[in-house]
């Protein structure tokens, strides 16, 4: 088994690991760094659970290399709060009711924080759109998209 060191910017921390070829990002996260917050639903690529900023973009760390990563700048869900003060978006969406069982949630906030950066005022279907890789078993929807609606609405997009 050929193993690579990789050093990556999460979270704002500079953080380094030993990782075999075949290790995904989301492996690398959860089991070698411990930072649990993004979520394996189903390691393929299907449900967006897993979903954190590589470079800007949102992405499933399911389908990427960790190696393929090495330099990169990540940003998982727990990155999103600043000063134990929730990221406005969370809030939102937790007052709109948009967050039951939560295990889609840190997907579907990096997915909406993402759309937010690049597009501070979504249409909904922009908003539908980029949670469209997000599956969410609770909530229909609405109160998600409802969370981000009100987002944006704040101007809470920066
Ligand atoms: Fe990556 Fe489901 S765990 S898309
Ligand atoms: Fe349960 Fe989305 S809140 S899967």
């Amino acid at each position: 088994m050929t193993l690579h060191s990789v050093t990556m910017t999460i979270n704002g921390e500079i953080e380094g690991a030993t990782v075999p070829s075949q290790m995904t990002l989301l492996q690398m996260l959860r089991e070698e760094l411990a930072i649990t917050g993004t979520k394996n639903g189903c390691a393929a690529g299907e449900c967006g659970a897993c979903t954190v900023v590589v470079n800007g973009e949102a992405v499933n760390s399911c389908l990427v290399l960790a190696v393929e990563c090495d330099g990169a700048d990540i940003m998982t869900v727990e990155g999103l709060a600043h000063d134990r003060r929730l990221d406005p978006l969370q809030q939102a969406l937790i007052d709109a009711g948009g967050v039951q069982c939560g295990f889609c949630i840190p997907g579907v906030l990096i997915s909406a924080r993402v759309l937010l950066d690049h597009n501070p005022q979504p249409s909904e279907q922009e908003i539908r759109e980029a949670l469209v890789g997000n599956l969410c078993r609770c909530t229909g929807y609405v109160r998600i998209v409802e969370g981000v609606k009100e987002a944006a609405r704040l101007g809470t997009a920066v």
